[in-house]
């Protein structure tokens, strides 16, 4: 019986659960030193000098580095600007200024604070529109804006002129924070001149080519190991400055050095998702087609954007709206704040939120039933050209709507039941994810007593990779799965992997996996034909036994074959699969939520969620379903109650802890309710990992309007908010 499509618990839920799980910030090494970092107290500000006079004198201190010696460039800190590990020129608060290593993390926390640090302060700038005005603070020589990202579909003008009605909105998003519950770390050591990193990372393989790139040092010099991971959102997906601070330390001490960030390092010296502030226009019919649409956005980068410039920072109306003409413009600006990045869907959930907003607005104006409007709007081919491998969009927003039971509880907004104080509402949207295929490796060892192991990159940040991976190797090779083992996210051991970014691990390493699985099989088959005496083509392994196709009964157990072939077999995989020319690849969404809003005190409750995903072949139902419950849970986070709040007249995080950032825990969401479409799509699984946070926003945001007649466009919908929304919608009919 095949293993994949069933609903198979981890492979390491054991040591998960039970607290055995051993994570970067736990292992040890002999003679080791425990680091940690100096940050800025200034917003803007020179670093004239740096006295180590008292850090030194602390007992037990080995090394202190700061901006003045250490300069090492760190590539993926900003791939648009040149930014050092530790900065003399500081930009934001929070940022790392000078690093010690002492034999206690209590004599380096004391050291730390012992290093006085001289700044000569310049003006800062904490706003995307401030900062591009002439005369603003500048951040660097080459300007405070990154870059202008533009898309262009169509005629504009054309658009609006062949629509009955124009609407206009705008629409904010806040800095959230990744907020993985395990800690930034990295332990380093030296043997000689070579590198070993412990690290907690998405991605031991581009750890690797990052530590070796900025450390000036051959990659076949470098190891990076990853352990178990307590989360990653894209703020683990490169080299981190932990990774390369810790390795400098070690150098220069000639031990292992331990740096581990603190949760304030967290909140305000690595990096959240960036904040947007999105003005759009849209063109409609009375009947509600979409005929133009137009978003001029900010993005607020921070002091410094931890990605690619091609990347983009708002995504959105061009994947999932048919409307022929469109522009876009989003301006990438710096400011004195701390720096962004990835973080699960990184472009999307701004601009979905924003998108889905308006459009939900749209059909409320027009007095249209919000699914209808998705079934007349929604995309048929991407960017309006390229067939889609496969499209489970309509099936999922009707699937949603069947499972709320839209039909019966949807009402105009602002109409609904009253329970005193309590209004109730019901939202949708729609959401989704490209989803890009790369190169993958793995390889397959079969021992002699016909147990199996793969060997694939993978780190398993929590979706459930080492289980899927297992699952895969073990069907295709075809052994039951309690007798494949895994060896993962290691550098030495490990084919090169593209890092658990971008949600592409199962299929793209799962392709490389079944290929290594299926090499393994064909060498085991070929043995085996000269054992039974029967052509290579009418045999298959199954369940640890090999068969004959034509005749079952025909069998002989795997490990008479593996005996004979002692220590030879090695599958190898090495994939490039290719979205074939003229087609497109993209997971999509559909999400409702059905909410009870307090107007007096503005607080949304969420009493029901439904989330309806086509992701392709689930290979893992069960690691799927908690895929989607997590990435709802987060999203519920930013619809309703995180955010980094920077002061803008100091520059400071108001909220830098877990006490007042405030991150959902189980207590504070409803039961998911998860559904898949399984779409034919030709390579298997599709993407899964970032499109549940996607929609989410947007389904709780509209839902809130239906509820109250009142739109919130900014997200967290904190009960301020709310009731702010309330009070002006009152005051504009008074
Ligand atoms: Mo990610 S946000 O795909 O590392």
């Amino acid at each position: 019986m095949p293993v994949v499509g069933t609903r198979v618990p981890r492979v390491d839920g054991y040591e998960r659960v039970s607290g055995r799980a051993v994570y970067a910030g736990d292992w040890k090494q002999r003679g080791m030193l425990y680091g940690e970092v100096v940050t800025s107290t200034r917003p803007h500000a020179l670093v004239l000098s740096v006295n180590v006079g008292g850090a030194t004198r602390v007992p037990g201190v080995e090394a202190v580095l700061t901006c003045k010696e250490l300069r090492i460039k760190w590539s993926e800190g900003d791939p648009a600007r040149s930014r050092m590990l530790l900065e003399e020129h500081v930009r934001h608060v929070g940022e790392p200024v000078a690093t010690v290593a002492a034999r206690s993390r209590y004599a380096a926390r004391e050291a730390a604070d012992r290093v006085l640090v001289e700044y000569e302060d310049l003006p800062a700038v904490y706003e995307p529109e401030e900062s591009l005005k002439p005369g603003a603070p500048q951040l660097w020589p080459e300007g405070n804006l990154r870059q202008i990202q533009r898309y262009d579909r169509g005629d504009l003008e054309k658009g609006f002129r062949e629509a009955d009605f124009v609407f206009e909105d705008t629409f904010r998003t806040s800095r959230f924070n990744n907020c993985p519950l395990e800690m930034g770390a990295s332990l380093a050591w030296w043997t000689g001149d070579y590198l070993t990193v412990v690290a907690a990372t998405q991605n031991v393989t581009g750890t690797r080519g990052g530590l070796a790139e900025d450390l000036h040092i051959p990659l076949s010099k470098v190891r990076v190991l990853g352990l178990f991971k307590g989360g990653g959102f894209g703020n683990r997906n490169a080299v981190l400055n932990h990774d390369l601070l810790a390795a400098a330390l070690s150098r220069k001490t000639g031990k292992p050095v331990l740096l581990e960030f603190t949760r304030y390092n967290e909140f305000v010296s690595s990096h959240s998702r960036w904040p947007t502030l999105q003005h759009y226009r849209v063109g409609v019919k009375s009947d509600g087609t979409l005929t133009a649409l137009h978003l001029k956005a900010y993005a607020d980068m921070g002091a410094y954007h931890r990605r690619n410039p091609e990347m983009p920072h708002i995504r959105g109306p061009p994947e999932y709206y048919r409307c022929p003409n469109m522009k876009l413009e989003v301006y990438s600006v710096y400011t004195n704040t701390p720096p962004t990045g990835s973080m699960r869907a990184p472009p999307a959930v701004a601009g979905c939120f924003g998108s889905e907003s308006l459009m939900d607005e749209v059909a409320g104006e027009l007095g249209i039933d919000p699914v209808e409007f998705h079934l007349r709007n929604y995309i048929l081919k991407a960017d309006n050209k390229d067939e889609y491998t496969s499209n489970g969009l309509p099936e999922c927003i009707k699937t949603g709507a069947d499972a709320i039971k839209w039909n019966m509880i949807w009402h105009p907004p602002g109409k609904g039941p009253v329970e005193e104080s309590m209004r109730h509402g019901v939202g949708m949207s729609i959401g989704g994810w490209a989803a890009r295929l790369v190169p993958g490796a793995a390889v397959v060892r079969v021992n002699r007593d016909g147990s199996a192991h793969v060997v694939v990159g993978v780190t398993d940040i929590g979706g459930g990779a080492k289980t899927v991976m297992s699952m895969m190797a073990a069907d295709s090779l075809g052994i039951p799965l309690r007798n494949m083992k895994i060896t993962w996210g290691d550098t030495d051991a490990c084919p090169m992997a593209v890092g658990e970014s971008g949600s592409r691990t199962t299929t793209n390493m799962g392709l490389a996996v079944r290929a290594a699985a299926e090499d393994a099989k064909r060498q085991i088959l070929d043995k085996a034909s000269q054992l039974i005496d029967a052509p290579i083509d009418m045999l298959d392994i199954r369940e640890g036994e090999v068969i004959r196709k034509d005749e079952p009964e025909v069998r002989i157990d795997l490990a008479r074959v593996t005996e004979a072939m002692p220590g030879t077999i090695i599958g190898k995989g090495a994939t490039d699969p290719k979205i074939p020319e003229g087609k497109a690849r993209f997971s999509f969404a559909a999400h409702f939520a059905e909410v009870w809003v307090d107007v007096e005190v503005g607080r949304v409750s969420i009493s029901r969620y439904v989330a309806v995903h086509d992701s392709g072949r689930i290979i893992n139902p069960l690691t799927a379903e908690s895929q989607v419950q997590g990435g709802v849970t987060m999203g519920l986070g930013l619809a309703l109650s995180e955010e980094l709040v920077v002061s803008k007249e100091t520059g400071y995080v108001d909220n830098p802890t877990l006490w007042n950032y405030k991150v959902p825990g189980q207590l504070d969401v409803p039961k998911i309710e998860v559904h898949f479409i399984e779409t034919d799509e030709p390579f298997g699984p599709k993407s899964l990992g970032e499109p549940p946070i996607v929609p989410v926003c947007p389904a709780v945001s509209n839902a809130v309007f239906n509820a109250i007649g009142s739109r919130v466009r900014e997200i967290p919908m904190t009960p301020e908010r709310v009731l702010a929304a309330m009070n002006r919608d009152q005051k504009a009919r008074s």
